[in-house]
């Protein structure tokens, strides 16, 4: 399956992308998990130990379209030679693979971007499952960024903003006529959440993932939240999650 999750910044998108990564691969399925934000996130909710290395500058070359310079992976590498070769090998055998990180505040990406976005378009759709965590904001997800996703996961924290931009990513899909979009309730604290989440977003919810001390903790140090509580609320959640979306896919 290919997902991606977007939502508000802080809402818990790489937490639960990061988990449901490794989910996904002990069942047996091929995971690219990415990191499309420049900021550290994916890398520690999943376990990885490389933090901040995208793909090299000698992955990608430079060309010229009439005037315009732009970019695409180096002649002879394919998508899949890319992500053998430069994505980390995650806990589970989840290949990650990152954006990288800024360098510098005015950094242009474009030549990572591309680049990242040619691996996906090549990856086949057979042979692999992709979980994307997309940085917080509402253009990206409909944009280029998110196209490998069959389904675009709204993480949505049971609070008004983050209700309200939970309603706004839903539209800016459905004005896209793009993939499917469901909402994912996050740090739920009461009985109602869940269904207000998806009342307030117009949107189906697929997963409800309770308020978890374990994962604050697991975050503190630094680590996955299914090393540190195995069996926890978290995990216990996104294994329905999963199941949920599985079930979401076939209908
Ligand atoms: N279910 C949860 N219960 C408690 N805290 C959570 C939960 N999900 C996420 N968090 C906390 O929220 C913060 C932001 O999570 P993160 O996954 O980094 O969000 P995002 O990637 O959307 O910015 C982290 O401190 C994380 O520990
Ligand atoms: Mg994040």
């Amino acid at each position: 399956m290919r997902i991606a999750f977007v939502g508000k910044g802080g809402v818990g998108k790489s937490s639960l992308a990061g988990t449901c990564a490794r989910l996904l691969a002990r069942s047996g399925e091929r995971v690219l998990a990415l990191d499309s934000d420049p900021m550290p996130g994916l890398a520690f909710s999943l376990g990885a130990d490389r933090v901040d290395e995208g793909l090299p500058d000698e992955a990608v070359q430079e060309y010229d379209d009439d005037g315009r310079r732009r970019y695409r992976l180096r002649d002879g590498l394919t998508g899949p030679d890319a992500v053998e070769r430069y994505a980390v090998r995650g806990p589970d055998g989840v290949y990650f693979l990152q954006l990288g990180k800024a360098r510098g505040p005015r950094w242009n990406n474009a030549r990572q971007h591309f680049g990242f976005q040619q691996v996906l378009d090549d990856l086949p759709g057979e042979g692999w499952s992709i979980v994307g965590d997309l940085p917080g904001g509402t253009r990206q997800p409909f944009m280029t960024w998110g196209r490998y996703a069959e389904m675009i996961l709204v993480v949505v924290e049971p609070t008004p903003a983050s209700m309200l931009t939970g309603r706004r990513l839903a539209r800016l899909a459905a004005m896209d006529g793009g993939p499917r979009v469901a909402a994912v309730a996050n740090k739920v604290q009461e009985p109602g959440d869940g269904e207000r989440v998806g009342q307030r977003t117009g949107l189906p919810v697929l997963g409800v993932i309770p308020f978890d001390s374990e994962l604050v903790m697991a975050d503190r140090l630094g680590r996955a939240v299914l090393d540190h509580d195995p069996e926890g609320s978290t995990a216990m959640a996104v294994r329905s999650l999963v199941d949920a979306l599985r079930v979401g896919m076939e209908s």
